[in-house]
């Protein structure tokens, strides 16, 4: 991955290292040497393995795993105390208090409000002809679900919003603008927060400041659950929609699982893996001398597990870059483990609402683009599309031309 970032491929890059060794020490895009996990046997060991800690102040020296220094992408590993940087019970506590708001029965009750915003905002779409996948569609869906589920109040959302994509999609963390982002971000959200037990309702934030208020949770780890929730939540939601659309653009035939809410359900399984909206996990640090993949990993390493290289292993998925909704093989685009994804539930029924709504809404939906002038992100924890300018009608119904 070296060149114009928005031009990375990270699964082609994952699949050469991988050709190479399943896990091989790599030196990657920043300049930061982490070990990169790309076989799925290696990955799928990895990921389930307790000595590869998330939490860098479990090593002897915390910033030996950096080599004293922060790496520029390390956003969800950096900001305070939340899920991704804690492990075993300080984990087990957070996990348990979020169980219940995002389990099958809480998002269920999601659906009726996924399917009117789809329509919602399918109807602009519809007004205005010309449109952008990502800005139109699955942004302000991810925005608006997400926003709900966790209890985001209306009136902040949109500043709340524009702040968190700025921060995420910052190439340097650690420039003045983006710390003065940060700042008034996270200003935002302690006032969503402090807020939220005054006029108490059944959603997530809401659970999450009680919790404070009893002392099970600290304020450090509150503010930043929320901000790992809600910016956690619409950034791999929205690549997910987004990559998924273009891929159903690019294979038309695939569309037909979209008639069966049990079959387009598994196509979106098989997307997810395709896709991998988040290209790597977050960093781990080993604890200790690690085998892996014919190879030991030094204690002190920072690794990183690459979900893309290893959902596109031919060992576990034949013909890899093939979208087959029959594999029942595991993916790992929602990681595994104690930290798999809790969003894995909504972010699945999302994702199949978005998609059967917007390719049957619009059956002649077409890029207005050749695919290879789409351009990506360009930071590897935010590698969905920029923009995929689409026309809804064809130029026969319109009697006009692309
Ligand atoms: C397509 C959408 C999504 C994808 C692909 C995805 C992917 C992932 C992955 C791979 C992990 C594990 C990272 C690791 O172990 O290194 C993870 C964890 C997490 N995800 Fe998601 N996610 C998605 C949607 C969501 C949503 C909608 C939410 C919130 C509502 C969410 C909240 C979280 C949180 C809080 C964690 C940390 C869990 C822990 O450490 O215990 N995600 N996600």
């Amino acid at each position: 991955m070296t060149g114009d970032p928005a031009l990375w491929d990270a699964s082609a890059a994952f699949a050469t290292l991988r050709e190479r060794a399943p896990v091989q020490q790599t030196v990657l895009p920043g300049e930061l040497v982490a070990w990169v996990v790309t076989g799925a046997a290696e990955a799928r060991a990895a990921l389930a393995d307790p000595r590869l800690a998330y939490d860098m102040r479990r090593l002897p020296d915390p910033c030996q795993g950096f080599g004293g220094r922060r790496y520029p992408d390390d956003l969800f590993s950096a900001e305070g105390r939340h899920l991704l940087n804690s492990d075993g019970t300080d984990h087990r506590r957070l996990r348990t208090l979020l169980a219940p708001l995002l389990s099958g029965a809480a998002t269920r009750q999601w659906r009726p409000y996924m399917d009117t915003t789809c329509s919602e905002l399918l109807d602009a779409m519809a007004q205005a002809e010309h449109a952008d996948i990502v800005a139109d569609y699955a942004r302000p869906l991810a925005v608006r679900v997400t926003a709900a589920i966790l209890g985001i109040p209306p009136g902040p959302l949109p500043r709340l919003t524009e702040l968190t994509l700025a921060v995420i999609g910052a190439r340097d963390p650690e420039a003045p603008g983006v710390r003065k982002r940060k700042t008034e971000l996270f200003g935002l959200w302690a006032r969503i927060l402090r807020e939220k037990p005054r006029d108490p309702k059944d959603d997530v934030l809401t659970q999450l400041a009680l919790a404070h208020k009893k002392g099970h949770v600290t304020a450090e780890e509150l503010l930043s659950v929320a901000w790992g929730l809600f910016s956690g939540g619409i950034s791999p939601t929205t690549t997910l929609i987004t990559s998924a659309a273009v891929e159903l653009l690019r294979h038309p035939h695939l569309r037909r699982h979209l008639r069966q809410e049990a079959t387009a359900s598994r196509l979106t399984d098989e997307l997810l893996r395709l896709i991998s909206p988040f290209p790597v996990s977050v960093w781990r640090f080993a604890l200790d001398d690690i085998p892996l993949g014919g190879t030991l990993i030094p204690e002190g390493s920072v690794v990183l597990i690459a979900l893309t290289g290893a959902n596109r292993d031919p060992a576990l998925f034949p013909q890899p870059d093939t979208v087959n909704p029959d594999r029942n093989k595991g993916h790992l685009a929602f990681g595994l483990g104690a930290h798999y994804c809790p969003g894995a539930l909504p972010a699945r029924l999302l994702a199949t609402a978005a998609l059967t709504a917007l390719f049957t809404t619009f059956p002649d939906l077409h890029l207005t683009v050749p695919e290879s002038a789409l351009r990506r992100q360009g930071v590897l924890i935010e590698h969905g599309y920029q923009c995929v300018p689409v026309r809804t009608r064809s130029a026969q119904a319109t009697g006009t031309s692309t």
